[in-house]
């Protein structure tokens, strides 16, 4: 166990979900961008709140644990370890610092980065009682804090790194995936797309035929990541269910979509639940090719944008003690 006071340093990755046919059950993590925070034990007396969370962002986020992802995700943690532990977490708390570099609703996991790294980071301090599985249990309260849904397909790829399959969430059952060397580049064009709005609009009723498609999809895309399959990954890019209600909440979807192909990219679609959407490449170059295509579709759009060339992390989440 880490003694009090001791402030350790979490790096949490940005992770993109659902991987374009797998919707709420792939997701990868990338090197860039990533959370910054810091978490220590401190003293506090009897009646004081087990867990501070202090914000050195601009973003203004709740710093009630019960309506801070973070918070929730530790609190959830901390009710488990209770029950059957030596500390007092009657005398004992978590104080955590969060400095979001993702920015939050951009759809590139900013929410899960900060449940899955405030989650990391206390079971370090802890001396690792509990198992990544365990973590991506307790951070999956972040994210229905977030969303009002529990799904792990952002939280997963964070505490596992690399790509990762959430075969089910109760019981949970993770998948760690291979995957080839991907190059990805990722926009956010700068609109705010709530995940609860953009679960909100999509239809209750899947017809056969788009789920038939759709399994079919999902399957070759994990049959591709596994044979370093570069052409079945990118056939398998395809989504007929989500992305056609989705894609009319960002401005020049089908265009970049078009454009990105038509450089060399494997395939992509909406990262999470928008606004960013990725690409995947083979080759560096055409994840750069792929980059100008973005920045010239919004900059003909008027509309900001940020982009990253990144690849996928392997890590995920990171402690530096
Ligand atoms: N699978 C989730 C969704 C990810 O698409 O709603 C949200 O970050």
């Amino acid at each position: 166990m880490v003694p009090v006071n001791q402030w350790i340093k979490i790096k949490a990755p940005a992770t993109v979900a659902n991987m374009v046919c797998g919707f709420d059950i792939l997701g990868f993590a990338v090197n860039n961008p990533y959370d910054e925070m810091e978490m220590r034990f401190v003293q506090r007396a009897a009646g004081q709140a087990s867990i501070t969370i202090i914000n050195i962002d601009d973003y203004n986020l709740p710093t009630d644990p019960e309506k801070n992802v973070a918070g929730a995700a530790l609190l959830a943690m901390i009710e488990e370890y209770t029950a059957n532990s030596i500390i007092d977490f009657s005398t004992i708390g978590f104080e955590v610092k969060i400095n979001k570099l993702i920015k939050p609703g951009s759809g590139v996991g900013s929410s899960a980065a900060s449940s899955a790294g405030a989650v990391v980071g206390a079971n370090y301090l802890l001396g690792n009682p509990f198992s990544k599985d365990d973590l991506v249990r307790f951070a999956m309260n972040g994210e229905k804090v977030a969303s009002g849904v529990k799904h792990a397909d952002n939280i997963a790829p964070c505490i596992h790194g690399g790509v990762t399959l959430v075969r089910s969430i109760f019981p949970l059952e993770v998948i760690a995936l291979p995957s080839p060397t991907l190059f990805v580049t990722i926009v956010h064009p700068q609109i705010e797309v709530r995940t609860a709005d953009a679960r909100s609009i999509l239809k209750q009723n899947v017809q056969l035929k788009d789920a038939i498609k759709q399994w079919g999809n999902i399957a070759g895309l994990v049959a591709g990541l596994m044979k370093g399959d570069y052409d079945l990954i990118g056939r398998s890019l395809e989504d007929v269910i989500i992305e056609p209600v989705r894609s009319i909440l960002i401005p020049g979807f089908d265009d970049l979509k078009k454009a990105c192909k038509a450089v060399g990219a494997l395939g992509g679609g909406i990262s999470g639940s928008g606004p960013s959407i990725f690409f995947l490449s083979k080759e560096k170059e055409t994840a750069l090719a792929v980059e100008q295509e973005m920045k010239k579709l919004y900059e003909g759009l008027g509309l900001a944008h940020h982009t990253y060339v990144t690849n996928i992390n392997q890590k995920g989440v990171e402690i530096e003690a």
